[in-house]
């Protein structure tokens, strides 16, 4: 058998601690582990609310190669004009036609190459175009291009996730969850070849609710008026999965949950 490929996905970067970890540790990663390429969830990285152009040039730059995202994508304004521009910063693809920017992108891994769908759930978020739908429609295209398929699905219920999962069992490599900053202990191989993981989990801080300062979040619940949220400060990690695929039939060999501190 050829050598795998091994993607590397990292789940929702977080604020400047998410920033910090990922810029400490994806270099670190991508040498120890032999990643061919790495998938960064950036929707949050903007003090927690959406991504700026800079920061996302600043994420490619230490080392990732495609960056999805969610419902927080147009949360600052100027991406909007990146996004038309930079077809490796993902938006769900199943946002609704006319929408800017793309859902997946394919990028060379090697002699090999690597496709990277983004989708949205439609439980406990904003309205959207049917994810299940738009993959059946997406993988069609991608698998004339490559087998080796990974989807990044950016769900608040978890069974919309695993719904997704055995949805896409045996026509991807790997279905991965992100959105809910805590990550799943559910990593597995499904019947068919896919690896799955209902959540990556967050990278950002620690010492957290969700990536918020706790005080400020128990301030909403225990008020239940609005409470301006900022990114906690403190001691950051990074949470994500490795993924092994078998370049000649695309399906997962394994998969691996990854939880590391960042340097302090
Ligand atoms: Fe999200």
């Amino acid at each position: 058998m050829a050598r795998p490929v091994t993607v590397l996905c990292v789940g929702d970067v977080f604020g400047e601690p998410g920033r910090r970890a990922v810029q400490a540790l994806l270099p670190k990663l991508r040498k120890q582990h032999e990643v061919d390429v790495a998938v960064v969830n950036i929707e949050n990285a903007a003090g927690g609310f959406g991504v700026t152009p800079q920061i996302a040039r600043a994420t490619f730059e230490c080392g990732a190669d495609v960056l999805t995202s969610g419902n927080h994508i147009w949360d600052k304004k100027e991406i909007v004009e990146y996004i038309v521009k930079e077809n490796l910063l993902l938006r769900p693809a199943n946002f609704p036609p006319g929408t800017p920017g793309v859902g997946s992108a394919v990028v060379k891994a090697g002699p090999h190459k690597v496709a990277v769908l983004n989708l949205m759930g439609r439980v406990f978020l904003p309205a959207t175009d049917c994810p299940f739908r738009k993959a059946d429609e997406e993988i069609e295209r991608l698998r004339q291009e490559t087998a080796l398929i990974v989807v990044d699905c950016h769900c608040e219920a978890t069974s919309e996730s695993q719904a997704m999962g055995w949805y896409l069992d045996g026509r991807v490599s790997a279905v991965v969850g992100t959105h809910r900053h805590v990550q799943t202990a559910d990593e597995r191989l499904l019947p068919q070849g896919t690896a799955y993981i209902t959540d990556l989990g967050m990278t950002g801080p620690v010492d957290s609710v969700i990536g918020v300062d706790p005080q400020l979040a128990i301030g909403r619940f225990l008020s239940q008026m609005h409470v301006r949220f900022e990114a906690a400060k403190g001691p950051a990690a990074l949470h994500g999965a490795l993924i092994r695929i078998d370049p000649d039939t695309g399906r997962a060999l394994s998969i691996e949950r990854l939880s590391v501190p960042a340097p302090a």
